[in-house]
C-alpha cells in the first residue's frame, strides 16, 4: 500500500471524479488515501503534468512507486486516451484540421445546450459547429459566427446532417462585431476561443487567448444574460473577474476521469 497525497485541488473541480475510487479523505485542497501499487501508479500517470484552473496538481506516495509500475501505468494511460469522448458520431460530417482538434464532443455539447433551455445563444467563433449543433439539438436558437468561410460551410453542412440547420443562423464575420450587433439581454453569449497549439501546458492565461481578451475588455457581457466561456483545463480561472468556473469531464472510457475543458460563466 502507498499513502497517497494529492494537492492543488480547487474546490469546484469535483475531486472525487478526478481521483476515482480509493476511500479519499479531503482537507482543503489536499486529498489522502491508501492505494495499492497499480491504482497509485494509474493515478500518477493520469495526473502527470496536470494543472486545473491554474492550480498544478501534485501527487506524492509513501513509499515511492516502483519505476516499472509507473512505466506500465503510463503505457496504459496512453492507450486509454484512444477511447475518448466521440466528436461527431454521425457519418458524413466535414472537419478541417482546426475544426477537428477544437470540436466539442457531441455528448458534452448537447449537455451544455440543455442548460440553456431553448434560449437564444450567440456562438462567437463556432468552428465546425460542435457547440452550435449541441445548442440547436437542445432547442436553442443559435447565431453561429465564424471568420473562416470554409469552416463555416462545414458547420452548416454538419448542422444539416444533424437536422438542425433551420435553428442556426450562420454568419461569416468577426465574432466581436456580430456579437455586438446582435446583442440581446435575453441571450447567452458563448465563446470557445481558439486555444492555440500550446494549450496543454500548465497555466494558460487570458493573454494567450486574444479573442477572450478582447471580449473581456469590452462591455459586451453587460448586453447579454450571461457570458459562458469554454477554456483549456489549465486556464487560470482567477483571471476572469466574477467568473464561476466548472470542470467538465469526458464521457468516454478513456476520459471519464479527465477534465476535457472548463466552463466559466459570468
Ligand atoms: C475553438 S474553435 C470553436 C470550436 C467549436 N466550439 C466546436 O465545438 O466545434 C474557435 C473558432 O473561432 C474562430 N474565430 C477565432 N477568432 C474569431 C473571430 N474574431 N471572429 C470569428 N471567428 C473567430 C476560429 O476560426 C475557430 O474556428
Amino acid at each position: 500500500m502507498h499513502r497517497t497525497f494529492v494537492t492543488g485541488l480547487l474546490p469546484w473541480i469535483d475531486a472525487p471524479r478526478l481521483l476515482g475510487p480509493g476511500g479519499w479523505s479531503f482537507e482543503g485542497r489536499t486529498a489522502r488515501a491508501e492505494l495499492v501499487t497499480h491504482a497509485a501508479a494509474d493515478l500518477a500517470a493520469r495526473l502527470h503534468n496536470v494543472a486545473i484552473g491554474g492550480s498544478p496538481i501534485t501527487v506524492e506516495f509513501v513509499p515511492p512507486l516502483p519505476r516499472p509500475a509507473v512505466r506500465a501505468a503510463r503505457t496504459t494511460d496512453a492507450r486509454r486516451r484512444r477511447e475518448t469522448s466521440i466528436g461527431f458520431s454521425r457519418p458524413g460530417v466535414r472537419l478541417d484540421a482546426e475544426g477537428k482538434v477544437s470540436l466539442t464532443p457531441e455528448a458534452l455539447a448537447l449537455e451544455l445546450g440543455k442548460r440553456f433551455g431553448g434560449r437564444k445563444v450567440v456562438d462567437a467563433g463556432c468552428g465546425a459547429g460542435g457547440n452550435a449543433i449541441g445548442f440547436a439539438r437542445a432547442g436553442c436558437t443559435v447565431v453561429a459566427v465564424e471568420q473562416d468561410a470554409s469552416r463555416l460551410a462545414d458547420a452548416r453542412h454538419n448542422a444539416r446532417i444533424y437536422g438542425v440547420e433551420r435553428s442556426i443562423e450562420f454568419v461569416r464575420g468577426d465574432a466581436l462585431d456580430v456579437a455586438t450587433r446582435r446583442a440581446d439581454p435575453e441571450a447567452v453569449l458563448f465563446l470557445d476561443p481558439p486555444w492555440g497549439v500550446d494549450w496543454a501546458r500548465m497555466g494558460v492565461s487570458v493573454a494567450d487567448l486574444p479573442l477572450l481578451e478582447t471580449v473581456l475588455r469590452t462591455e459586451l457581457r453587460a448586453r447579454y444574460a450571461a457570458l459562458v466561456v469554454k477554456l483549456p483545463p489549465s486556464f487560470r480561472v482567477a483571471e476572469i473577474d466574477g467568473g464561476r468556473p466548472e470542470a467538465v469531464y469526458g464521457v468516454g472510457k478513456g476520459d471519464e476521469r479527465r477534465v476535457k475543458f472548463l466552463l466559466v460563466t459570468r
